[in-house]
C-alpha cells in the first residue's frame, strides 16, 4: 500500500546519513514505492569513473580521484553537475536526493535551486547508526560491474558467491570501501555533513531514523515516521 501524501503534493526528500548506513538501500525502496527520481551524486561520479580516459572532463576527472581517496567533491563540481540534473528537482513526481547535498554550501544551493519554482522540501530523513555497524555494512558491501545491484557478504549474500543474481556479473568492492578511505569518509561525515542536521532540524525538515534492523523494517519505520503525515 502506498504510503499517504500530502495532498496535491510530490515527495521532496533528502537522505541524510554516514557513509554505508544504508542510504542507497533505502533509496531504491523508497524510489520504487513512492515514484521519486532518485539522484545519487555519487552514482553518478561512479558512472563517469566508468566510462574512463578520453570521455570524461578535467573536472570529472578530478572528482573521481577525490572520490578514491575517500574526500567529498569541491562544491562547485557537484553543484554543476546538479544543475545539469536540474530536471530531477522539477521532476512532477518529486525526488529523493541522496548523498547530496553533504555540505552546508551545497545545502544553501539546493534552497535556491528550488526558490524560484513552488517547490518545497517535503522532509529530511537522517539515518542513525553506530559507527561499528556502519564499518561492518561497508566493508561487507559488494556491488555487480554490470548492473551495480548492491549486495552484502552477510545480511544480502547473492545465491552464488561473487556472482550477481539478477544478471551474472562479477562482484566487486569499491575502492572507496578499503579501510583506510573509510576512515577519511568518516572523519569528511563528521566535519562537513554532521552540520546539516543542525541546518535541517532549524528549517523544521528533519526527522532522525534508527537504520537498525532490515532494510524493510527501516523502510516501515521511515513510513510510519516520516511519510504518514
Ligand atoms: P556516495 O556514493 O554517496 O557514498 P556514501 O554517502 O559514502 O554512501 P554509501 O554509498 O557508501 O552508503 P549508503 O548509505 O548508500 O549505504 P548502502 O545502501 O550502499 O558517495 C561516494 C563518494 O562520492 C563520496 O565519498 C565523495 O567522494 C563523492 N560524493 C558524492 N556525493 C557528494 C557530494 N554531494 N559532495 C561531495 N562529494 C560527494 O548500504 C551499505 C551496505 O550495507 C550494502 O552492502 C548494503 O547491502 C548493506 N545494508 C544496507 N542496509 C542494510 C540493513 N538494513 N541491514 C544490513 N545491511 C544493510
Amino acid at each position: 500500500m502506498p504510503p499517504r501524501q500530502p495532498f496535491g503534493q510530490a515527495w521532496r526528500i533528502i537522505l541524510l546519513g554516514a557513509p554505508g548506513v544504508g542510504k542507497g538501500t533505502q533509496a531504491d525502496l523508497l524510489g520504487e514505492r513512492l515514484g521519486c527520481c532518485h539522484l545519487s551524486t555519487g552514482d553518478v561520479f561512479r558512472a563517469a569513473k566508468g566510462c574512463g580516459g578520453s570521455h570524461i572532463s578535467p573536472a570529472m576527472q578530478a572528482a573521481v580521484n577525490y572520490m578514491h581517496r575517500g574526500e567529498l567533491v569541491p562544491d562547485r563540481t557537484v553543484l554543476n553537475l546538479v544543475e545539469e540534473r536540474l530536471r530531477c528537482l522539477k521532476c512532477s513526481g518529486g525526488f529523493l536526493l541522496d548523498g547530496f547535498p553533504r555540505t552546508v554550501a551545497q545545502a544553501e544551493a539546493v534552497e535556491k535551486l528550488l526558490a524560484p519554482q513552488p517547490l518545497n522540501l517535503t522532509v529530511v530523513l537522517n539515518y542513525e547508526l553506530p559507527v561499528e555497524k556502519i564499518v561492518t555494512r561497508i566493508s561487507g558491501r559488494r556491488i555487480c560491474a554490470d548492473c551495480k545491484r548492491v549486495y552484502h557478504v552477510q545480511t544480502q549474500p547473492p545465491k552464488i558467491a561473487g556472482c550477481c543474481d539478477a544478471c551474472r556479473g562479477k562482484l566487486f568492492q569499491r575502492d572507496d570501501d578499503q579501510p583506510e578511505c573509510v576512515q577519511v569518509r568518516l572523519a569528511a561525515y563528521e566535519h562537513s555533513t554532521r552540520p546539516l542536521i543542525d541546518f535541517y532540524t532549524q528549517r523544521g525538515l528533519l526527522i532522525n531514523i534508527s537504520a537498525e534492523g532490515s532494510p524493510e523494517e527501516i523502510y516501515k519505520r521511515t513510513r510510519l515516521l516520516a511519510l504518514t503525515r
